[in-house]
């Protein structure tokens, strides 16, 4: 059979699940495709540790041994962050090597050069595991929907937040606890604080945004917020109100430009982001001739994140054997428009509110004036004092508000002396509105 030669760099947690899927379907692969994967190396960190999926003879410490081998044609980057995996991938293109890579922190932030060298060299970048693990929502954006036109991009994007915000709905966990548990299934980043702040999902709607719209945006211009906020407190209070916090990554085009955002948010509990339980991730696609289309599943997890790698290998090696006697097609992104995401100043919502203040006569009416003379309509109201002097803690739904006026009516409620703490606030956001479900 004909064979073609793979190198993997890392066998952690995706590698192992790499290694795992290669091996148990290897029979439906080498069908499917029509030839064989044969892994040579694999680079580690300590090649006398032996590992449970890989042959000790495999393992090697030295990236020279796959990066300068002229039989390796694939190039497997399971490391994760910048260094030293952009040096290794770029070392395996400027070698015409074609690379499959995981790692959507290296392909957010390098991707501009990463591209470019491998349309230079007439090599690919396979990077389907780095948004929603085994989802396939970068093929689908790439072919399934390559004809129409994206308007808006609606993700659960982080498996780890969506877990822990789950977790603490469903079963009133901990915050801890839950974050424990979400590390031990696999789901987490080395750092989980990329996790839980935000960073991993700003990272992957920046990867949305370049496949979902031929934009190149930068991740410290995507506003980010993550889920460390949130409290008890505000689950049980949105429930109340009708709604779950879920953690969003969403991107709308405006006849101005991108909107980018990150954030948790309380989302109508019939919804379909309201559906979206433990590490699962969900991305909701609007496009013209489509409508809405939903792409649901693991999103995190060894064997997930594993099978979309192992897929890319597949579609490398397809192309390789059709175009061997000439070249495979160049990366379609090396030559894509660089944008800013439109200031967030004047988009509207509604929002969920928490005041915190000291149960002091006329204090509802000092918080309502400060929202009122900016311009913040109050929807509804919620509060449970317990007698004077106490705190209180204000619950309030506003009516649809630009950001802009929010911002200023908040500055001025927590300047009032009875408020303890700054007010929390989430937006309130139905991707798939009712009329239209
Ligand atoms: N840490 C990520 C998550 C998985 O929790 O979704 C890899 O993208």
């Amino acid at each position: 059979v004909r064979k073609i030669v793979i190198g993997l760099l890392g066998a952690g947690n995706v590698g192992t699940g790499v290694v795992r899927i290669l091996q148990e379907n290897q029979a439906d692969i080498e069908r499917r495709l029509g030839g064989a994967v044969a892994v040579k190396k694999v680079l580690v960190r300590d090649p006398s540790r032996s590992r449970e999926m890989v042959a000790d003879e495999l393992l090697t410490d030295n990236p020279a041994e796959i990066l300068e081998d002229p039989e390796v044609r694939v190039v497997v980057e399971l490391i994760g962050g910048i260094e030293p995996a952009y040096t290794y991938v770029m070392e395996a293109l400027s070698r015409s090597k074609h690379v499959v890579t995981a790692n959507k922190a290296l392909m957010a932030v390098k991707g501009r050069e990463l591209f470019a060298e491998a349309a230079r060299r007439g090599v690919s970048i396979n990077f389907e595991a780095a948004v929603a693990g085994g989802i396939p929502i970068l093929r689908a954006l790439r072919e399934g929907l390559a004809s129409d036109r994206i308007e808006k991009i609606t993700g659960i994007v982080n498996g780890t937040s969506n877990y822990i915000l789950d977790a603490m709905t469903r079963t009133g966990a901990r915050y801890e606890e839950a974050l424990a548990q979400a590390q031990e299934a696999g789901f987490a980043e080395a750092d989980p604080t990329l996790d839980v702040g935000g960073g991993d999902a700003a990272q992957k709607l920046a990867l949305l945004t370049l496949l979902g719209f031929g934009a190149r945006v930068s991740v410290d211009d995507i506003s980010t917020e993550g889920i460390t906020r949130v409290r008890p407190f505000d689950i049980q209070a949105a429930d109340e109100l009708g709604y779950v916090i879920k953690h969003l990554a969403q991107a709308v085009r405006t006849p101005e430009g991108l909107i980018l955002r990150v954030h948790p948010a309380l989302v109508p509990k019939g919804s379909i982001m309201a559906g979206v339980h433990g590490a699962y991730n969900a991305i909701l696609v609007e496009s013209r001739a489509m409508g809405r289309s939903l792409y649901h599943g693991r999103g995190a997890g060894p064997m997930p994140t594993g099978m979309a790698v192992v897929s890319d290998i597949i579609e490398l090696c397809r192309s390789v054997f059709a175009f061997d006697s000439g070249r495979p097609p160049p990366e379609a992104f090396a030559r894509v428009e660089d944008v800013k995401p439109r200031p967030l100043d004047d988009e509207r919502h509604e929002n969920y509110l928490c005041v915190h203040v000291t149960n002091v006569p006329g204090i509802l009416g000092r918080v309502a004036t400060c929202l009122g003379t900016n311009g913040v309509s109050i929807k509804r109201l919620q509060q449970d004092p317990q007698g004077p002097g106490t705190p209180v803690d204000m619950v309030i739904v506003t009516e649809a508000i630009d950001e802009a006026d929010l911002t200023a009516a908040l500055q001025r409620v927590d300047e009032l002396d009875a408020v303890q703490a700054p007010t929390h606030r989430f937006r309130i956001v139905d991707p798939d509105p009712l009329e239209s479900r």
